[in-house]
């Protein structure tokens, strides 16, 4: 953990204030900073949002968002008064220059009373259409030139496809530098995640199997319990494809895949990142339906309570065609990883909350066991637990105890909960500290985020021009679609999932 550190002052902007995001994720994540002395000591937030708010009002929405959704729970008052005199509001209209300037004015004042000059730094918790609107007229004012002071924060989606994308890392280095721009990728700020770059390379155990000799083969799966919930309107036009695979699992795989760093500079991790991406074999049209499954859940029972299916849900078309499930299968094209088949799934309303990668090593090249030795005859498997359990397993046969020689399965584990004593950061609390410090090693660039599209375009093509005769085709509660289960049963493999834990640590 960062222990106590010294940050320029800051003037951080929250474009979308008044937004569900930063009510529940970017302030709290700023208040434990403040409690755990990462913020500056000089610092600002500004709220700019349209819904009508008085300072008072604006602190009090904020308060009430730490209260329900920090890790922190409810702020003892003196400490939260304290950070709270840091947040303003501007009532404001993101298409008027006006707003603009008096930003400008604002970070001027800043500039004039605080003891040296602010970094800024622009959140864009906003529709993807205000993005060039806002970096636009932010140039305008001359809000974007200062490489070391002027920071921007987009949150996904970037674009809708290859070409939007394309179009929207056109505008913006247009306006900031490369440098100066982070995508934000939330997955790539939870611990269990960073942690797969320690335990890959500050380990000398696991590289030298970490390979095609070893590995038989490598899963990463992203189940979650709940539906799309109010989001229906945004999903529908989005998919499990652009709203999960595109971002947050191809990161997870870039982490399992990547190839050792020469150091863990910003740009020496991400160009082993991006390397991953270009390595996938390209999806082949006359293979497609082989190796991709789509699923849209059903209504049904979750823990004895009725839910909506997919098409019943709020703000979706009822004949919608969109994903809510999938599960690719793929290759990656590396002297590492050749014929190592990947499979990934994510899917909503599925029968688990759970993000897990799975590696499978091979079987052993020869058994002196008797067939009856061995109860359960399983391979070396090693399980990341992401979420909600935080663990590393690494699955082994032992000998059971007892006079007979009787193998089975056993884990050896490191368990979060059992290791640490303290929490840790949320994601975001990572990324923003990231942020504030200027670190971009945890987001995303433009070429990686552009290889991530251009990948997945094939599939979203082939979706998006066949409707699928059989959504939905999965039932609340469930695994997913019976095709998922036969695309990796076919290979002679199954989808591993833990053992639903008692007491699930969020
Ligand atoms: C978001 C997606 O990026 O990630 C959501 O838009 C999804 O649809 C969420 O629910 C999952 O994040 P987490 O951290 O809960 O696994």
């Amino acid at each position: 953990m960062k222990t106590e550190i010294s940050i320029k002052p800051t003037v951080f902007m929250i474009f979308g204030g008044t937004g569900d995001l930063a009510a529940r994720k970017l302030i709290p994540a700023l208040y434990n900073l403040y409690l755990d002395k990462f913020m500056p000591s000089q610092f600002a937030i500004i709220g700019l949002g349209r819904t009508e708010y008085t300072l008072e009002s604006y602190r009090k929405e904020m308060l009430e968002g730490v209260t329900e959704f920090s890790r922190s729970g409810k702020p003892d008052t003196k400490t939260w008064k304290a950070f709270a005199e840091n947040i303003r509001f501007l009532n404001a209209d993101l298409e008027q220059e006006k707003t603009y300037q008096n930003l400008s004015q604002i970070i001027d004042k800043c500039d004039d009373e605080w003891t040296e000059p602010a970094n800024v730094v622009h959140y864009l918790a906003v529709a993807p259409r205000f993005f060039p609107i806002i970096a636009e007229n932010l140039a305008k004012v001359k809000l974007t030139q200062d490489k070391c002071r002027c920071r921007i924060v987009i949150e996904k989606p970037f674009g809708h496809d290859l070409e939007s994308a394309k179009a929207l890392n056109i505008l913006l280095r247009g306006i900031f530098d490369e440098s100066q721009i982070y995508r934000i990728d939330h997955y790539l700020g939870k611990e269990t995640v960073q942690n797969m770059m320690a335990f890959r390379f500050a380990n000398a155990l696991f590289e030298p199997v970490w390979n095609r000799n070893f590995i038989e083969h490598v899963q990463i799966s992203v189940s979650e319990k709940i539906g799309v919930g109010d989001r229906g309107g945004y999903y529908d036009h989005s998919g499990a494809l652009r709203d999960m695979v595109q971002n947050h699992l191809l990161q997870l795989v870039c982490l399992v895949a990547m190839e050792s760093p020469v150091s863990f500079g910003a740009d020496e991790v991400r160009n082993r990142r991006v390397d991953v991406l270009k390595a996938i074999r390209p999806f082949n049209a006359q293979e497609l339906n082989q190796n991709i499954v789509r699923g849209q859940y059903n209504g049904g029972w979750v823990e004895g309570e009725e839910v909506n299916g997919y098409r019943e849900e709020k703000g979706v078309n009822p004949q919608s065609n969109t994903e809510t499930f999938a599960a690719l299968k793929f290759f990656v094209d590396n002297w590492r990883w050749q014929n190592v088949p990947f499979y990934v799934r994510t899917g909503k309303r599925m029968h688990q909350q759970s993000s897990i990668i799975s590696i499978q090593f091979k079987d052993v090249p020869h058994k002196i066991f008797p067939d009856d030795a061995a109860e359960i005859w399983q391979q070396n498997r090693l399980i990341i637990s992401i979420q909600p359990e935080m663990s590393i397993r690494l699955q082994v046969q032992a000998k059971r105890p007892g006079v007979n020689m009787v193998l089975n399965p056993v884990d050896m584990v490191f368990d979060y909960q059992g290791t640490y004593t303290h929490d840790g950061p949320e994601a975001y609390e990572t990324l923003l500290l990231d942020v504030l410090q200027g670190d971009q090693t945890l987001f995303m660039r433009a070429d990686q985020v552009e290889v991530a599209w251009e990948l997945l375009m094939p599939v979203i093509e082939f979706w998006e021009k066949k409707t699928s005769l059989n959504f939905p085709n999965y039932s609340a509660d469930s695994w997913g679609p019976e095709l998922a289960e036969a695309l990796i049963a076919k290979d002679g493999f199954h989808w591993y999932s833990l053992p639903v834990s008692k007491k699930p640590k969020s």
